[in-house]
This record gives C-alpha cells, structure tokens and sequence, in this order.
C-alpha cells in the first residue's frame, strides 16, 4: 500500500531508538542493497514494549504500517526498500534458568549470535545442540523457521519462548505445541488471516528462548556426512565438542560462509511427494536421492533436484547457484553492486521453472521475501 502523508503524523516525534531510511546491506546475509524506511532497535523487553506502546507506533499503525522483525537477516531476500517499521532486536544474555531430573533448561536473547550460543552450551556441558552449529542467524530466528540440520530439529531441544504483541505490547509465553513447529515452520511464519487462523507473523516478536538439554546425552549420527566422519576417524563415541567441530568442518566445505560470499541458506525447502509419485520420478530418474519419512511420504533432496537440471554454478545476472551445493543461491556482486532482490528472484523462479518441467515438483522457497 503507497504512504500518505496523514494529518497527525508529524505530531508523533520517532523515539530516540528509530533510525531513518537506513541501508539493510550490512544487516541481511545476501548483502542486498535495500533500505528500510525506519529502523528500530531495542535491547530489552521493557524497550520493545515501549516502542509498541509509543504514539509514534500507534500513528505508524494507523497509516497502516505493518512491523517487520529482523533476526540476523539469514533468512530473507529484499525485494524492494522496506515500507513496514523495521524491528531490529538486540537482546542479550544466556543463562541457565531451571533444573529437573532429566533437563538443563538455558535461555538466550533473541539477539544472541545462534552459533555463539550452541558453542556455550556446549562448553558448559549442556548437550544437544552441537548439530546445529554454525546455522547462520540469531537465536530469535530459530524458531520461525524450526532450524535443522545433520538430523536435528530446533522443535527437538525447544522448551518455550517469550515474545511481545507488537500491537498492545503484552507479553506472553509458549510452549512447543503452541509454536506449531513443522519442518523449517512455526506459526511464526503464517499471517494471522492465513489458514492458520493463530497465525503471528508480523503479530509478535521473539524476546527470549528457552531450550530443555537433556542429561542423558547421545550424539545424533543418522545423518549421512556424520556417519562418513565416524569412518574417517574411528570414533564411534564422538563427544558433543567433536560432533560440533564435525558440523562445522562439513557446512564449511559445503555452504558458502555468508561473511564472504552473500547467501540465505538453503533457497528452497526440500519437496515431499507420495510413494508413487516418487516410484515414478525413480523409474525416471534412479538416481534421485530421496529420504522415506515416518508418516509414508518421501522427501527428495532439492539440491539434487537443481543440479540435475545443470544449474550448478550458473548465473543469471549476479545471482548465481553456489558451485558446491545447488540449494544455495548466491551474490555474485560486489559490496558497491550488489546483487538485488529481484535477480535472485528471477533466477529462483527460472529454477523453479525447469525443475517442474522436468520432474512435476514446484519447489517453495525457504527463506522470507520481503
Ligand atoms: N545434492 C546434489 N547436488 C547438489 C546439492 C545436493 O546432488 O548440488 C545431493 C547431495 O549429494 C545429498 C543430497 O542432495 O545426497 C542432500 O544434500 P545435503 O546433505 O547438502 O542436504 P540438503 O537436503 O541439500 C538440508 C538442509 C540444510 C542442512 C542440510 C544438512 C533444507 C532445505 N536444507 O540440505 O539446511 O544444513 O540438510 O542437514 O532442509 C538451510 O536450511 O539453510 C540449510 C542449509
């Protein structure tokens, strides 16, 4: 919706926390060039709670501007300059909160580094993190969109988390069942007038994460890249510090390290399709690398989806598909030319395009476009 100037809008001076037409380049992994319009950062609850609550948001509201949070921006490709107020949110801290029988339960900011926190956890001997290592991203983001990787799952360690209503500034607490978490989702991630009728995106904001660590720790090594580690070194009983380096030696030879080349992540989620649709694609295609899951479906492998349709290291302008894994889409540019939002977007939708074709599949990007 276009903005217009509004009769009580120059009444409402910004609080000192907002910041005007700021560049997000430094603040998205891809390194895209947008701006944001205002930028607000807060470092407490109580200083979200104020700018919620400030006239200058009210007035905000009632030129129908929407809030958009930003985590680490790992997760999202700027299409254009961002009209709705931008949230930064910068709260810090870890700690151990509680104790049972069988849990450490430790809490974080959400403005905590995600890596950071895995990496203390660890050393302070609180397991079962260590497979989500060097997950780009802050600890707020991580469950919006159910982190993942070598066999875990955020939902697997999630105990609760606090967040504020971005429109009357209440806090309120939830638990796993109430954060709705599937495969990279949550209904962090659903509009409220969605199908998921509790939808919070652009409703809520993430304050702080807590995660219950189990006691009784055994590493997770289902995953294929742990269990070639396993065979490289001879250790079967890896410690949870070893898992960890483990991790971070395999995303390092594979993902692109966004400090250095622009990146989200994996692009686009990997499809599931029903054992026939599979068993026709395999007499296809037998190589396809598929993966049965518990409730009877198969999910593919979207990497390999791309690659088989040669996009492996093409460009299409300076967007281009990381040369070392096909799920990862990449700036090609420069700090001073970067990569825009509507390239990678081109080039998304061209992928998008030859995978159906070839194999009936729309795949479904993965990260937010904004
Ligand atoms: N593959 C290819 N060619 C490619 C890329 C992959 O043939 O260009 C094949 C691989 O050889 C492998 C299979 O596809 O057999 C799967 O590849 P990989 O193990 O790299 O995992 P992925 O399914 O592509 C997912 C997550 C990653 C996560 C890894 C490890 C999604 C969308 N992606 O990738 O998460 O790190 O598994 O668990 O689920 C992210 O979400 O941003 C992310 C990086």
């Amino acid at each position: 919706m276009a903005l217009k100037p509004c009769d009580n809008f120059e009444m409402y001076k910004p609080p000192m926390l907002v910041h005007n037409n700021v560049s997000l380049q430094p603040f998205n992994t891809f390194g895209i060039a947008a701006r944001a319009r205002d930028l607000a950062v807060v470092d407490s609850k109580h200083s979200l709670q104020a700018l919620v609550t400030s006239d200058w948001m009210s007035a905000q509201r009632g030129l129908g501007r929407g809030v958009f949070v930003l985590g680490g921006g790992s997760n999202i490709v700027l299409s254009a300059d961002v009209q709705a107020v931008v949230l930064k949110i910068e709260i810090a801290g870890v700690s151990l909160v509680s104790e049972t029988d069988k849990h450490w339960v430790v809490q974080a900011g959400a403005g905590v580094d995600w890596h950071e926190f895995v990496c203390w956890t660890v050393a302070q001997g609180w397991f079962g993190l260590e497979n989500l290592a060097l997950i780009p991203g802050k600890v707020g983001a991580s469950p919006v969109q159910n982190i993942g990787a070598y066999g875990v799952e955020l939902q697997d360690s999630f105990h609760e988390l606090d967040a504020i209503d971005l429109r009357t500034g209440h806090a309120f607490t939830l638990n796993a069942a109430q954060c709705a978490f599937a495969y990279r989702d949550s209904v962090f991630k659903h509009a409220p007038a969605s199908q998921h009728a509790m939808g919070l995106k652009g409703r809520a904001a993430i304050t702080h994460v807590r995660f219950a660590l189990p006691k009784a720790w055994t590493p997770t090594l289902s995953y294929l890249d742990l269990q070639r580690k396993v065979e490289q070194t001879g250790i079967t009983e890896p410690s949870a510090q070893q898992v960890l380096d483990w991790v971070v030696a395999i995303r390092s030879a594979k993902l692109p390290d966004p400090k250095v080349i622009g990146n989200a992540g994996s692009f686009f989620k990997n499809p599931t399709v029903t054992e026939d649709q599979c068993n026709d694609i395999i007499g296809r295609e037998p190589n396809v690398v598929h993966y049965p899951l518990a409730d009877g479906r198969i999910k593919l492998a979207a990497g390999w989806l791309i690659d088989a349709c040669g996009w492996r290291g093409k460009t299409v302008g300076l967007a281009g598909v990381y040369d070392k894994q096909a799920l990862v889409l990449i700036n090609k540019g420069s700090a001073d030319n970067p990569v825009s939002g509507g390239e990678v977007m081109t080039l998304a939708k061209a992928i998008q395009t030859s995978v159906f074709e070839r194999f009936g599949i729309m795949l479904e990007p993965e990260p937010e476009v904004v």
